[in-house]
């Protein structure tokens, strides 16, 4: 690049940085929101590019042990972990939370390397942080979602995360039949309350999986949380291992946030919209507006910092968003995931 070259791009990046700074706006995609410990460390995502296969565009871990065989309560099934993990049939251990799957959601679709529904979502639909919760979500706005991964109007703000990649081709793949079938079966099914917010200065040390879910190390190691979330499995063995669908997550918090988020969220603080006035009093949606209530944390963090770089498109929450700044997000998030 020519030394004018340099220079117009340094104005650029000054230009944009004092424009964020002065409107509030968080500068990069905070590392925690999206399974990563750092801007700079992790590896890029695998390439993806429009023509892919949904699975060529995932990180890929070694294959689940065949001889380890997991069992959970309320439930007299038992699975190997690889059949837990089976990418186009994973378990279903609990048949009796949800209707029938359809073919889509239960199996996917192996001769395009599209993966189940129900792999990454769970099949009763409650999702993982590092994906989405998607059980109980309107028909018509899980129909407008995967329209928008589909068009480029929803993309992740981290170009890291790999498994938005995946969802994107997942939804260029799917047939309409096969959208209908999968947002009415989600549709049908009621959300589960299961995440615990607690208020902390100190957290168990922590590091992402490969697909960005937090996982405590071994050793009981105790570290500051410092200003973030920190969102890890109630019972680590039973969702990473055993995909067990009713076990549910605990995010820790700043101390304060919930106080500072309840007044953003029903009030507007002056940095906001009040969120009540279109998704309901409750936070359990209205119309074809999502619920997001007891979502996972680090998804609805995710979420508002997508809106705000734009790489998720929404004419409604762009106003919303505009002027947060990552303490007024976690604080959000910290009180919607609480609700
Ligand atoms: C490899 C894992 C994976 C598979 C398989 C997968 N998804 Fe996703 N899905 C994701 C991820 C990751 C996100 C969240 C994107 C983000 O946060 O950037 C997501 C988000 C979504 C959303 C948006 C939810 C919301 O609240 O806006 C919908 C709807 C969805 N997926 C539907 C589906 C359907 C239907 C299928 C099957 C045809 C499917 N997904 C298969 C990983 C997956
Ligand atoms: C003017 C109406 C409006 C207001 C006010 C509003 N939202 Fe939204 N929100 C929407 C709509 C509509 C969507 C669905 C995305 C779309 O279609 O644009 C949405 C989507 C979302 C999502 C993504 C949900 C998912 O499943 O991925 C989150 C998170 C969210 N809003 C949080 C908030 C929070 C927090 C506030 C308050 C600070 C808020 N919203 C205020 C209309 C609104």
């Amino acid at each position: 690049m020519s030394t004018d070259g340099r220079l117009l791009t340094l104005a650029v990046i000054l230009v944009a940085a004092a424009a964020a700074a002065v409107s509030g706006q968080v500068a990069a995609p905070p590392p925690w929101a999206f399974g990563f410990t750092s801007v700079g460390t992790e590896p890029a995502a695998p390439p993806c590019a429009k023509e892919s296969k949904p699975l060529d565009c995932a990180r890929l871990g070694a294959p689940r042990p065949k001889d380890v065989v997991h069992k959970l309560p309320d439930t007299g099934r038992t699975f190997t972990e690889y059949d837990i993990h089976f990418d186009y049939g994973p378990a279903d251990w609990y048949p009796d939370d949800h209707p029938a799957m359809p073919e889509i959601v239960a199996h996917g679709r192996e001769r395009d390397k599209l993966r189940a529904c129900s792999l990454c979502h769970y099949p009763n639909g409650q999702g993982k942080p590092e994906n989405a919760p998607v059980a109980g979500l309107p028909a018509d706005y899980i129909l407008q979602q995967l329209q928008a991964f589909r068009d480029g109007r929803r993309r992740s703000a981290d170009p890291r995360k790999a498994n938005t990649n995946e969802m994107i081709q997942i939804a260029r793949h799917l047939t309409d039949a096969e959208m209908k079938a999968a947002a009415e079966y989600f549709s049908s099914i009621k959300w589960r309350p299961w995440i615990t917010v607690v208020e902390t200065d100190t957290v168990p040390k922590s590091k992402p999986g490969m697909n960005g879910l937090f996982l405590p190390q071994p050793g009981n190691e105790m570290e500051p949380l410092g200003a973030r979330i920190l969102e890890v499995p109630e019972n680590p063995d039973f969702t990473e291992r055993a995909r067990a669908p009713h076990s549910g997550m605990v995010a820790y918090v700043p101390v304060g946030s919930l106080a500072r988020g309840e007044e953003l969220v029903t009030k507007g603080g002056g940095r906001t919209v009040q969120c009540t006035a279109c998704h309901g009093a409750d936070l359990q949606g209205v119309g074809a507006t999502p619920p997001i209530a007891d979502r996972q944390a680090s998804y609805l963090a995710r979420q508002l910092y997508d809106f705000q770089a734009g790489t998720r498109e929404s004419a409604l929450m762009q106003p919303v968003v505009a002027k947060l700044t990552e303490d007024d997000i976690i604080a959000i998030a910290a009180y919607v995931a609480s609700k």
